[in-house]
C-alpha cells in the first residue's frame, strides 16, 4: 500500500477509512470490513462517539496493532485538559498509544493544548502529532511546526495555496469529506473523465486528491464502496488532472476556519 512519510520519519497510508457520522454499529462494520480489504490507517475523534465501537473492531480483527495506523482528536471544550482527553481517547480505543493525535479545530486553548500534545509525542504515547481546520494564522502561533494539518480538500474546494504553504513548511496534508458527502459525484465532467477510463465518480475524486500529494480519509458504511475507495491503482493524465484543477468552487460541507465563530456560537 502507498505511503507518504511523515517529516519525523513515521510512515503514513495513503489511504485512512474516515468515520465521521458512522454510528458506533456502522463504524464498527466498516472498519472490520476496510480491515479485510486491505486498510490500514483508520481516522476517529472524540466527537465522533465512535471510538470504543472502532477499538473493538480493531481487536476483533486479525490485523496487528504494529501494523495499523490510528488516528484520533481533540475536541476544543478540552483544550484545557488534553492530556486528561487523550487518555480518554485511548482509554475508549483501548490503545496503549495513538499513531496520530490532532487538534481538531483551532479555537481557544489552542496553543496551550498543542505544547501538550507535543509533551505526548516526546513520552511515545503517541508516534505523531498535528492539527485540523488550521489556517497558516493558526499554525504561525504554534511553538512548532506540526508533523500533519488535516483540512476539507477535494476538486470542488480545491485549497491550493493551504496545500503550498503546508509543503513549504514539510507538513504532510490529508484531506477530509474528499468525495464531497456524495454531493457531487453526479457532476457531469467528474462522471465523463470516469467514463474515459473505466473508473468510477469517487475513484477519480479520490485519485485527483491522491496525485497532489495529499493523504485520503473517505467514509463509507457500504462494503463495495469501502473496496471501490481504496483501489486507486492507476494514475490520472495530465489532462485529466488540469480539468479537476479547474473545477475549484469554494464548496465545503463542513464549517470554514475564516468564520468559526458562525459555527461554533461566537467561540474564537
Ligand atoms: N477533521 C475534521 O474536522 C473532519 C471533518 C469531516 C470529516 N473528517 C474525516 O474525514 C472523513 C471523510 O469525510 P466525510 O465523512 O465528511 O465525507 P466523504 O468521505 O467525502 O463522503 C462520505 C459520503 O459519501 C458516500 N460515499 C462513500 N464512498 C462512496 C462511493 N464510492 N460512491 C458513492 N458514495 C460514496 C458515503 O455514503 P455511505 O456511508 O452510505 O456509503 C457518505 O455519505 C470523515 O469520516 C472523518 O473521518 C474530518
Amino acid at each position: 500500500m502507498e505511503t507518504f512519510t511523515l517529516s519525523n520519519g513515521v510512515k503514513i497510508p495513503a489511504i485512512g477509512i474516515g468515520t465521521y457520522l458512522s454510528s458506533p454499529e456502522a463504524a464498527y462494520q466498516a472498519v472490520r470490513w476496510a480491515l479485510e480489504i486491505g486498510y490500514r490507517h483508520i481516522d476517529t475523534a472524540a466527537y465522533y462517539q465512535n471510538e470504543e465501537a472502532v477499538g473493538r473492531a480493531i481487536r476483533d480483527s486479525s490485523v496487528s496493532r504494529e501494523e495499523l495506523f490510528i488516528t484520533t482528536k481533540l475536541w476544543h471544550t478540552d483544550h484545557g485538559r488534553a492530556r486528561e482527553a487523550f487518555q480518554e481517547n485511548l482509554g475508549r480505543l483501548g490503545l496503549e498509544y495513538a499513531d496520530l493525535y490532532l487538534i481538531h479545530w483551532p479555537l481557544p486553548g489552542f496553543v496551550q493544548a498543542w505544547d501538550v500534545l507535543r509533551e505526548l509525542e516526546d513520552a511515545k504515547l503517541c508516534r505523531a502529532v498535528g492539527v485540523s481546520n488550521f489556517l497558516p494564522e493558526h499554525l504561525e502561533q504554534l511553538s512548532s511546526v506540526p508533523l500533519v494539518n488535516q483540512f476539507e480538500c477535494s476538486p470542488f474546494l480545491n485549497q491550493h495555496e493551504l496545500r503550498a504553504y503546508c509543503r513549504k513548511k514539510g507538513i504532510q496534508t490529508e484531506s477530509y469529506s474528499p468525495l464531497t458527502r456524495g454531493d457531487k459525484l453526479h457532476d457531469e465532467r467528474i462522471v465523463s473523465i470516469a467514463k474515459a477510463i473505466d473508473r468510477t465518480p469517487a475513484q477519480v475524486m479520490l485519485r485527483w486528491n491522491l496525485q497532489h500529494g495529499n493523504v485520503i480519509l473517505p467514509k463509507s458504511t457500504h462494503r463495495e464502496r469501502i473496496e471501490e475507495n481504496f483501489r486507486l491503482d492507476f494514475t490520472l493524465s495530465p489532462e485529466h488532472m488540469k480539468l479537476l484543477d479547474s473545477m475549484d468552487e469554494g464548496f465545503r460541507k463542513a464549517p470554514d476556519p475564516h468564520d468559526l465563530a458562525a459555527h461554533f456560537g461566537g467561540r474564537r
